[in-house]
């Protein structure tokens, strides 16, 4: 317990939740598209898997309880890095802007919470149903179609993935360096890996509004 609450203690400690939590999200990031894909298959395939995904309650809120678990530890080790780092330099910099930091990273402060922001949207939209009207319940084809239709709720759902795929893009950065696999060496190949599985996650997930906004999906 001691070493739980040590390593937790540190700046390391926390960086690592931050990493194997970033990973368990980042896996389900990547089978939700993969899944959800499926929408270009139809009505009939899209519910039918959605209904195997509900059929198990207890593997389905085993799945939520982690998810939940590693959002909240992901999102409160980020902000206590955050505030650590900023009580460490009481007196900021007038021009902040050190080669190694690109734009992605300064993004993350607030792609972060965006990106935590239009889950809970998200959550609205097509789990819960409350933020749509046309909202029916199992049929998830529909609730769909029927949000992405709205051009201002296909544009919310393709921002915010932009965004999360600039998350990405870093987060998988960071990752590399927390777990010291950083040898300048192999600099440019981490690079390529962060940006081609960002860019993935980032145009599968974006393809979807802009299918049905421009009527391609129906
Ligand atoms: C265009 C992209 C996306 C589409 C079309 C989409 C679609 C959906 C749908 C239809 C559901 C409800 C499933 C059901 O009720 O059976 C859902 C749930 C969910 N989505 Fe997405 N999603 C997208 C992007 C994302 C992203 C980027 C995230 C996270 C960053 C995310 C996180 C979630 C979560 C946490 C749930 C709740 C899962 C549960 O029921 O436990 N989604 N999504």
């Amino acid at each position: 317990m001691k070493l739980i609450t040590g390593l937790y203690g540190s700046t390391l400690g926390k960086k690592i939740l931050m990493a194997v939590t970033g990973i368990i999200l980042f896996g389900f990031v990547t089978a939700h598209m993969i899944g959800n894909l499926q929408l270009y298959q139809g009505a009939e395939v899209l519910n039918h898997y959605a209904e195997l995904l509900q059929s198990n309650r207890l593997v389905l809120w085993s799945f939520r309880s982690v998810l939940l678990f590693c959002v909240a530890v992901h999102v409160l080790a980020a902000v206590q890095l955050w505030l650590r780092n900023r009580s460490s330099r009481p007196v900021r910099y007038r021009v902040f802007n050190p080669p190694a930091v690109d734009y992605a990273a300064r993004t993350m402060v607030w792609s972060g919470p965006i990106v935590l922001l239009f889950i809970m949207y998200h959550l609205s939209d097509f789990t819960i149903g409350w933020a749509n009207p046309d909202f029916v319940r199992g049929d998830v084809y529909h609730n769909v179609i029927s949000s992405f239709r709205v051009w201002w709720i296909a544009g919310i759902y393709m921002l915010a993935n932009l965004l999360l795929a600039i998350h990405l893009y870093h987060g998988l950065w960071s990752l590399f360096q927390t777990f010291g696999w950083d040898h300048p060496r192999f600099g440019g190949v981490r690079r390529w890996i962060a940006i081609a599985f960002a860019v993935a996650i980032g145009a599968g997930n974006i393809s979807m509004p802009l299918a049905v906004l421009t009527g391609l999906v129906r």
